[in-house]
């Protein structure tokens, strides 16, 4: 298999309540079971070469959803930094968040505190969890940003590009996602990186995130090599 693997993978974990529901269980054991995907995948990006990984874990939106559903994921995502930390250390992977942290209850921001920290210096593979993201939110955020600079003389307003305005984004030095994938069919992206989409090879399966495998990854990568990459301009 001579692929290219993309720099860079975003993924919308979808599917879990549905997984769930089909087995007639209730819907957090869809995300219990979906966070073993979350193991393996993180895994098996790490060995293909993949420069980061992120992945959408809670939007901004998800609040909507009953509360004892919100206060498991919560714990939920708890559990997982606890648990992978080793093994994201010993890999060399370096994890960062995006999304409103505030918003997370103390022990999540914690765990991610600690972990970002601890794999600060690390040199593999990005590791980025979206938590509470909004990519609206994100970028009325930067434009709030830069506003306030504007006003402070930092910058002309004239000057503002989208390599400037990037700069204002959450990762301003996160690359533009190379390939998305949706899990469990949803042919929308949900209000997730909505500035870093813009040109990202968009690949949906049906397959819901607790059943997403390794052969599954190796085919949106198949897919994705199919495409051809034009950014506007023709066919080189
Ligand atoms: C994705 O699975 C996980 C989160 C959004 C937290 P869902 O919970 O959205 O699963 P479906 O879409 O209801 O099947
Ligand atoms: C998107 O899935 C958010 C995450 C995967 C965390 P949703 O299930 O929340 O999206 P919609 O509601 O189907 O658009
Ligand atoms: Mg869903």
């Amino acid at each position: 298999m001579d692929l290219k693997i993309p720099g860079h993978i975003a993924i919308i974990m979808d599917g879990n309540g549905r997984w769930a529901q089909r087995r007639g269980l209730s819907r957090i054991r869809g995300h219990e079971a979906g966070a073993e995907s979350v193991r393996r995948i993180t895994r098996e990006c790490a060995r293909l070469g993949v420069r980061q990984l992120t992945l959408f874990a809670f939007s901004a939106e998800n609040w909507k959803r009953p509360r004892m559903e919100v206060s498991f994921l919560m714990r939920l995502y708890k559990r997982y930094l606890v648990q992978e930390r080793q093994e994201i250390l010993e890999n060399n992977i370096r994890f960062i968040n995006i999304g409103q942290p505030h918003a997370l209850p103390a022990y999540v921001q914690k765990e991610l505190e600690i972990t970002r920290e601890r794999s600060a210096r690390n040199t593999g593979m990005v590791l980025c969890l979206a938590l509470n993201y909004s990519g609206r939110a994100e970028i009325l955020e930067a434009a709030r940003r830069f506003a306030h600079d504007a006003c402070r003389g930092i910058h002309r307003v004239e000057d503002l590009d989208e390599a400037l305005f990037a700069r204002y984004l959450a990762q301003p030095e996160m690359p533009d996602p190379d390939l998305l994938i949706r899990t469990a069919g949803e042919m929308r992206i949900s209000n997730f990186l909505l500035w870093q989409l813009s040109y990202s090879e968009i690949w949906v399966t049906p397959v819901c995130w607790p059943d997403f495998r390794e052969t599954h990854l190796h085919e949106g990568i198949e897919a994705f090599n199919q495409r051809v990459r034009k950014f506007g301009a023709l066919k080189a």
